[in-house]
């Protein structure tokens, strides 16, 4: 059978790719936020993946305000990276999994998740740039990709504890699929970033941190933060942080919604203030 081995945890920062893509990650600006991911890179070679469930947002590049699936998943064969406005990313096309995406999509719709199934979406930094993170400039990604999109950008958008609790759901799908895959499921987006408005610029690393820790022991409580706890505390993009509450869920310890397995190891925990307007925060958990 299938099996989710690890989550991975990123911030998506777009002026990361940039900075990547033009050459300027050992400036004195960028070093000490590539320096967070030397550790992860070798992490990903010592343990690859066949596939990556990897939950992002689209930031109204594949969808827009005519059409807004709260959760989707991509069931195509390939991506390709979005234009966003300076031309797509020099990146490679992201190869999709389209027969376990199919099998997730309807182990996960018949345990009343409503999937939107979506087969053909240009894919934004929200998924391009953690894959560079983790991955660094290869001529092709090194494993294949499942996207899967959420709504974090027009409200209303889902808690994060239904997040929590379709993760649980997703790890069902994957350990009912026959091929013996190694799976990993990202969760992206965050930390604490408000990208308009009078408090643009917003970052608090307190509240960041202690998110953290939540998310990693106590992750019922964390799933039971409510939407105004990110927007006050972490900024009105700090909500992209409900994405994580997916990845977690579908983490072994978590047994009928409650803490009862053994705790996954933290292999790498970081935190850096700035990344552009943002707060990079990173993770990774491995399943005992
Ligand atoms: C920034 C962060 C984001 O999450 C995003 O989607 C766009 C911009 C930033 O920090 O600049
Ligand atoms: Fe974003």
């Amino acid at each position: 059978m299938a099996r989710i081995t690890a989550s991975v945890f990123t911030s998506h920062v777009p002026a990361i790719g940039a900075a990547l893509d033009l050459g300027k990650t050992q400036e004195d600006y960028w070093k000490p936020v590539f320096a967070g991911y030397d550790f992860s890179k070798q992490w990903m070679k010592d343990n690859p993946p066949d596939v990556i469930f990897l939950v992002f947002n689209d930031h109204a590049t594949a969808f827009s305000l005519e059409m807004i699936p709260t959760f989707a998943i991509g069931t195509a064969a390939d991506y390709q990276p979005a234009d966003e406005g300076w031309g797509p990313r020099p990146v490679p096309k992201v190869i999709g999994h389209p027969d376990l995406a199919a099998h997730i999509a309807q182990s996960v719709i018949q345990q009343d998740f409503d999937l939107t199934i979506v087969n053909k979406m240009d894919v934004d930094h929200g998924l391009t740039v953690p894959l560079s993170l983790m991955c660094g400039q290869p001529q092709a990604w090194p494993c294949q990709v499942i996207p899967f999109a959420v709504n974090v950008v027009q409200y209303p958008v889902p808690s994060g504890r239904r997040c929590f609790q379709l993760g649980q759901a997703i790890r069902k799908a994957v350990e009912s699929y026959d091929d013996d895959l190694n799976v990993h499921i990202w969760g992206t987006g965050g930390m604490s970033h408000q990208l308009q408005g009078a408090r643009a610029g917003l970052i608090n690393r307190e509240w960041d941190n202690a998110w953290l820790d939540k998310l990693i022991a106590d992750p019922v409580a964390c799933a039971n933060t409510p939407h105004i706890d990110y927007v006050r505390e972490a900024g009105s993009e700090g909500i992209e942080l409900v994405m994580w509450l997916i990845a977690r869920g579908a983490m072994s310890d978590i047994v009928d919604g409650k803490v009862q397995g053994p705790a996954p190891t933290v292999k790498h925990r970081f935190y850096h203030v700035p990344a552009s307007n943002t707060a990079v925060g990173h993770l990774i958990l491995e399943n005992n």
